[in-house]
């Protein structure tokens, strides 16, 4: 009997032991996503917090409603917890930087997500997606779809660009990889800009906003196009500008054709748009992906480890390490860039596969919880 009593004491002291340990071992990480409104985010916090939680850490998750001084209070909060690893996707790039060196006073490694992070070297990682290509497929998009020839000046057509915000960093790479494949067209005269708006500046949208596209648009439309000038392609930066410019199409646009509008991110509401012919593509990201090499990441970083090119291999998502294309002003920000893809009506098929929508009659519905 004795000996029974003392075995269980034992066991009892052995699995405390064990519980205090697995206790100290539970890592947690903070995540600072930009706003709600804007629904790929509410997808990428969702998918980060549950994989992160699947994979043993304790998740605390924020969102700052696009507003940059709630943002820093929000990191200053998790550096406070503190958590052991941040994942950031800013508001504004450049305003981050006293924030994030308290971070690293604290010792707590930070990876910006999906949007580089300027002028800190508190950040030890970038996770994205090759943000120029983005742009690139957009603009190749239009070269094919209008089957556009260099030499042959003897159709021409009009085009209109809305880019992204300017606090964003991301955004002069989607403007800038779409320009650049268009220019050639441009210089030749085939592609023509009756509003003459040419330069990122001119066309960028602060904070990525819907209604602000929307306006953007009308105006443009009212200038430029009430005379019976014909609209051939609306070059949208991503879903949410989109979805403004094509409500301003329907509604203000006096011509009989529907212009090419094309978008970045597979948003719900540019899904359905994209089944009713009045967008022509978007540029899909896997944001589970993202969160799923942003997780491959944080562990290797919270395993002490300083990862580099090998850490492809242990990743089920492709992606390429870069090391040269990401300078935030303090050095060369080390990072881990996947691959979007175009998506049109023909190929919607493609995004149920993934698991992550599935059909509701003739539209896509994400299967994410919050969305
Ligand atoms: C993201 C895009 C998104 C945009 C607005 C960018 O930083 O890369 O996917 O459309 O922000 O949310």
């Amino acid at each position: 009997m004795k000996k029974i009593v003392s075995a269980l004491l034992i066991l009892a002291l052995a699995l405390s032991l064990c519980m205090v340990a697995s206790a100290e071992e539970t890592k947690t990480v903070g995540i600072a996503m930009p706003t709600r409104s804007l629904e790929r985010w509410n997808r990428d916090g969702e998918y980060l917090a549950e994989q992160f939680e699947a994979a043993g850490y304790g998740v605390e998750l924020v969102y700052s409603d696009n507003d940059i001084t709630q943002q820093n209070n929000d990191i200053g909060n998790l550096i406070a917890v503190p958590v052991d690893l941040l994942i950031v996707a800013a508001i504004d790039g450049e305003s981050l930087t006293q924030t994030l060196a308290d971070a690293k006073d604290a010792g707590i490694p930070v990876i910006a997500y999906d949007r580089l992070i300027m002028n800190t070297d508190a950040i030890s990682y970038y996770v994205s997606f090759d943000n120029y290509q983005v742009g690139v497929l957009q603009g190749q998009f239009v070269i094919d779809t209008l089957g556009l020839d260099v030499n042959d000046t003897s159709k021409t057509y009009n085009i209109e660009f809305t880019a992204g915000d300017p606090a964003d960093n991301n955004a002069g790479f989607f403007f800038g990889g779409a320009y650049d494949t268009l220019k050639p067209f441009i210089d030749a005269g085939i592609l023509n800009i009756p509003s003459g708006k040419t330069s990122f500046e001119q066309v960028a949208t602060p904070a990525w906003s819907t209604d602000t596209a929307l306006e953007n648009m009308q105006n443009t439309l009212a200038s430029f196009y009430s005379d019976g000038t014909v609209l051939d392609v609306a070059l949208c930066s991503n879903d949410s500008t989109a979805l403004g410019v094509a409500q301003a199409i329907s509604s203000d646009y006096a011509g009989s054709n529907q212009p090419l509008v094309t978008g970045q991110d597979g948003d719900i509401a540019n899904l359905q748009n994209i089944v009713d012919g009045k967008q022509t593509m978007t540029v899909y990201k896997n944001v589970s992906d993202e969160a799923g090499v942003t997780l491959e990441l944080g562990k290797a970083i919270l395993a002490g480890e300083t990862p580099a090119e090998e850490l492809l291999e242990s990743l089920s998502a492709e992606a390429a390490y870069d090391t040269s294309s990401y300078d935030n002003g303090t050095g060369i920000i080390p990072s881990y860039l996947l691959v979007p893809f175009v998506i049109t009506k023909d190929s919607l098929q493609t995004l149920v596969d993934t698991g992550l929508y599935a059909w509701d009659g003739d539209y896509l519905v994400s299967t994410a919880a919050t969305t």
